[in-house]
Order: C-alpha cells, then sequence, then structure tokens
C-alpha cells in the first residue's frame, strides 16, 4: 500500500510507517497543482494545508484515505471525497495547545506591543516613552468564539492570567447546524479582547462582519488563529481604522500556500495589526503529536479498517424508519432479511449487527429509506431463525 505524504512531517513518524510494510513517498514540496500527478497511484494521502482539490481526488485510481495531520480540513474538497468514498480523517486537538499559546502571544504582544518594541530597538530607536503606555490584561474581559479544543486551552490560560472569561459555544449540532449565533451583541461590547476559534463552514463564513465589529469596544484586542474565511478582511480594516482595533492574525485573506516565498497583502499598511506566518500548530510538541495520529489513523486503517476520526462520515441520514431484527445467528438468515427488503424495492443507508454473549443469537439495526409493508414483516417473521421484529418511525 503506498502513503503519499505531501507536507512536513517528522522523519520518525515515516520510519513508523515504513516499518508496518507501507511504502512511504515523502514529498513536502507538492502544492495544489502538482498533487493530481502525484496521488494518481497512492493509496493513502496525507496533508497539513496543502489544497486537495476535486481534480486531485476525482483524478486518483486508487485513493481510499486522505489525512488531514491538523485540526483544519477546509483545504480538503469533501463533495470530491463524497462522491467517490474517500474517507478524511483528522487530528483534532492534537495542535490545540500550540494554537492556544499563540493566540495569548499575540494577546499580550498587542497589548504591550512588542514587536514594535523589538523593530525599534532593531533600528536604534528608544522609546520608553511610547512603550510604557500598555493597559494590562489582568482583570481585563476576553470573550472566546469557539470553545473547541483550542477555545477551551486558551480559556484555561486567561483564566490562569486573572482575565474574566466568556465563552461563546458555537458547537455544531453533528455536523449539521450550529447551536446559537446569538448574544454577539451583547458579550462583545464587554470585551477587551476577542479571540476566534471556529472552523470555517457554510455557517461561519464572514461571520465576523461589519454588524461584529460594530459591537466591538474602541481600542480592543481582536485575534483569529483559525480560518481566514470567518472573518470579513474589508470590514476588520474598516474596523481597525475607525475603532483603533488592535489584531493579532495568524490567518488571513490569500494566504501563500508555500512553505517560504513572497506575500502581499493589504494588512501590511496597518500599524496596529501583527500577522504571523500561519504559524499556530507548528510547534515540535503539536507536530509530534499530530505526526503519533496520523500515523495511528492509517495503521488502525490497514490493520482493522476502521478510520478513526472520520469527517466525511454523514451525521445524519434521510432514513424515516428503522428495522431492528432478533435473529439466531446462522448463516443465511440476514441474507433471507435482505432479500425480503430488496424485493421490496427498500434501501438500507445504515445497518449493525451486533452478537449477545455466547453468539447464539444477534440483533441487526437497520435504517431504511421508506417503511417496510405489513407483508414484508410477515415474511421476515415468519423465517424460524428471527426471534422478534420491531419497524418504527424515526
Ligand atoms: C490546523 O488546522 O491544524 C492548523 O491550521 C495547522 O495548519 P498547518 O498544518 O498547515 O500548520
Amino acid at each position: 500500500m503506498k502513503v503519499l505524504i505531501a507536507d512536513k512531517l517528522p522523519e520518525q513518524y515515516i520510519k513508523k510507517l515504513e516499518e508496518n510494510g507501507l511504502e512511504v513517498v515523502f514529498n513536502p514540496k507538492l502544492g495544489e497543482a502538482d498533487l493530481y500527478e502525484a496521488a494518481k497511484d497512492a493509496d493513502i494521502l496525507v496533508v497539513r494545508s496543502t489544497v486537495v482539490n476535486e481534480k486531485t481526488i476525482l483524478g486518483s485510481n486508487k485513493l481510499n484515505l486522505i489525512v488531514r495531520a491538523g485540526a483544519g480540513y477546509n483545504n480538503i474538497n469533501l463533495p470530491a471525497a463524497n462522491k467517490k468514498g474517500v474517507y478524511v480523517a483528522n487530528c483534532p486537538g492534537k495542535n490545540a495547545i500550540a494554537v492556544a499559546e499563540l493566540a495569548i502571544g499575540l494577546m499580550i504582544s498587542l497589548d504591550r506591543r512588542i514587536p514594535h518594541n523589538v523593530m525599534d530597538f532593531k533600528k536604534g530607536i528608544w522609546n520608553k516613552a511610547e512603550y510604557s503606555k500598555a493597559k494590562g490584561l489582568f482583570g481585563k474581559t476576553i470573550a472566546i468564539v469557539g470553545l473547541g479544543n483550542i477555545g477551551k486551552e486558551v480559556a484555561k490560560r486567561a483564566n490562569a492570567m486573572g482575565m474574566s472569561v466568556y465563552g461563546k459555544d458555537i458547537s455544531r449540532i453533528e455536523g449539521v447546524a450550529y447551536k446559537d449565533f446569538s448574544e454577539f451583541d451583547q458579550v462583545l461590547p464587554i470585551a477587551d479582547v476577542v479571540s476566534l476559534h471556529l472552523p470555517v463552514t457554510s455557517q461561519t463564513k464572514n461571520l465576523f462582519n461589519s454588524k461584529m465589529f460594530g459591537y466591538m469596544k474602541e481600542g480592543a484586542i481582536f485575534i483569529n488563529t483559525s480560518r481566514a474565511g470567518v472573518v470579513d478582511e474589508d470590514a476588520l480594516i474598516a474596523a481597525v481604522k475607525e475603532k483603533n482595533l488592535r489584531v493579532g492574525l495568524d490567518v488571513f485573506a490569500d494566504e501563500p500556500e508555500t512553505k517560504t516565498g513572497t506575500v502581499s497583502s493589504k494588512l501590511m499598511e496597518l500599524d496596529n495589526v501583527y500577522v504571523t506566518h500561519h504559524i499556530g500548530a507548528s510547534t515540535e510538541q503539536a507536530q509530534n503529536a499530530v505526526a503519533q495520529e496520523t500515523v495511528n489513523i492509517i495503521l488502525d486503517y490497514i490493520k482493522s479498517g476502521v478510520i478513526a476520526h472520520w469527517v466525511n462520515k454523514a451525521k445524519v441520514t434521510e432514513t424515516v424508519y428503522q428495522l431492528a431484527v432478533k435473529h439466531y445467528d446462522k448463516p443465511g438468515v440476514l441474507a433471507s432479511i435482505l432479500d425480503v427488503l430488496r424485493e421490496g424495492d427498500i434501501n438500507i443507508e445504515e445497518m449493525e449487527n451486533m452478537i449477545f454473549e455466547g453468539g447464539l443469537v444477534a440483533l441487526c439495526t437497520m435504517k431504511l429509506m421508506s417503511p417496510a409493508t405489513d407483508e414484508m414483516l410477515e415474511t421476515i417473521r415468519n423465517n424460524p431463525n428471527v426471534l422478534t421484529v420491531s419497524h418504527v418511525a424515526i
């Protein structure tokens, strides 16, 4: 089985894959455009932020699993993966502390203007008078938007600094919809610091727009170490100018895909905006934890077929009925039940067969797209190897 690693991954983890009989191609220089050719004959693809587009996925001959060695998987074209039945998995939580540390670092940097201090020093400028004007963070209010693995780590650190911590949990209900987009008008006006920790989805895209910035305090600190897409950058730039916001960003619009090169952004012109190079997850500790999780996911998959952190598994299907059949666990019993459903042209979306201790009896639960008729249920019940049949609307 061939694994293509198209981003940086520490060498010892590549060895672990090879020790388990996998053929590993390590090419961290590959970019979005090169992946189509490079991934053609790979069974497993590992990426960090490299974009895996529709062409790469649909053009692959053998691809079965894409592992995002990190948390956010918006760089992988999920609709294409769904079309071909390619598993996509991520490594949630493994770099949460690293991202939280950067968010806190940006917050302190903005309060004390550390980068400006250093830049002036290097230019031979001494300006204690100006840089003594910091407000301080103890007792200040921080609004943490998004309380997943990263948001929680930021909360712990802000608490330890004696800040008053408000969390805005916009957790997803099993990937379908966001629970709560309300109360921003109450939390943002009291926040001295706002820190975003959100994935970019259709619900969070441009969530921080001019209305949201309108709620924020004059001179507040705004930090985004999550995804550029959750902020309307033009609205942010306007708010920096109008409200004197101090801003720390690890992500921004049109961020370079490459690891080195040049960069250009309207944000460069703004003195109060500090931008880092999308390095939130890039500590040695976090990289090792993510790489180990990547290895775990791949080895689990090749040894047991089970995908840990499978992100494109349907959370909610459109099934309307559940059929549960308790039966003797003998060859052919399940096939005869499935035959009845096939003849009735009923599609089974999900199915699970669990065995009672001792292995004599099993329970098969099926989620159906349409209800079974009384006649079908009767045929199933009449099977001498069937013990009970339950058929309910869900
Ligand atoms: C993540 O989603 O895990 C972070 O944004 C890290 O991205 P990176 O792997 O490209 O550093």
